[in-house]
């Protein structure tokens, strides 16, 4: 038994004293290097010259808006909806203007419409397909008064059942929604003094034109609402 243990380790001892024997010794030769495995690359280091650009750096500028990774300011009451002292954002930090709301109307439709409706009246496809899912109507007063960063929390970590949206959809996306969703509640729950009077007026007469004309069914209540939101 000994024998042949000993038969077995001495190559063994011997191939191991081979590869590792050469430790310490100076070589003036390159060395073995059978596995190139990509560690010989044609690049530019940092600092080194390269021709090729005009102003002669192979070093280039980030393009403009680069945020350094980590360094993204991602706990401002743009990004969460939230103020610093975690107060929900009262005001949409958007400028409502025609642009922002037709972008708003624009991702509504594509991101919310199928479950909350067009008009915002939760009868999107999704709900009324009888799927068991029940959206609340945005024209409740809870929603109508609820703040604006609450509405902007829900599109972008969801509610109850709700899935969040904020991997679908950009932070000012989201607050355009916000905008245009204000714009659907105004639609369904507007009073005569939020009008100018030579509106009021063309409204008015618009009315009394219709009435002569016979013909008016009333303009059903989920019309999509947005083409007249200026
Ligand atoms: C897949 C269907 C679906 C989509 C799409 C959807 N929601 Fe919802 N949403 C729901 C459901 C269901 C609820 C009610 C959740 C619950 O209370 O269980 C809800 C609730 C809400 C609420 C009310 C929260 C409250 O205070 O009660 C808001 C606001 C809302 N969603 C906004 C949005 C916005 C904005 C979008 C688009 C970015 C969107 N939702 C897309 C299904 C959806």
């Amino acid at each position: 038994m000994t024998l042949r243990l000993s038969a077995v380790l001495a190559p063994l001892a011997l191939g191991a004293a081979l590869l590792t024997g050469c430790r310490g010794m100076v070589s003036e030769k390159p060395p073995i290097h059978p596995n190139l495995n990509m560690d010989f690359q044609e690049k530019f280091e940092p600092q080194e010259a390269n021709p090729f650009f005009a102003d002669g750096r192979a070093n280039r500028t980030p393009v403009a808006g680069t945020v350094a990774r980590g360094l993204m300011p991602e706990n401002t009451p743009f990004q969460t909806g939230r103020e610093a002292g975690g107060a929900l954002v009262r005001t949409n930090p958007l400028p409502t203007t025609r642009d922002v709301l037709l972008r708003g109307q624009n991702r509504y439709n594509i991101y919310c419409a199928v479950c909350h409706g067009k008009a915002g009246d939760a009868k999107g496809v999704v709900m009324t397909g009888g799927y068991g899912w029940v959206a609340p109507s945005y024209h409740d007063d809870r929603l109508r008064a609820a703040e604006d960063g609450h509405f902007f929390e829900v599109a972008s970590n969801g509610w109850n059942t709700m899935p969040g949206y904020a991997a679908q959809i950009p932070v000012a996306d989201r607050w355009a929604i916000v905008a245009y969703i204000r714009a659907l509640q105004k639609s369904q729950n507007a009073q005569r003094g939020d009008l100018p009077a030579d509106v009021i007026a063309q409204v008015e007469q618009g009315a009394s034109a219709n009435m002569a004309g016979g013909n008016r069914a009333a303009s059903p209540a989920s019309a999509p609402a947005a083409d007249s939101t200026r």
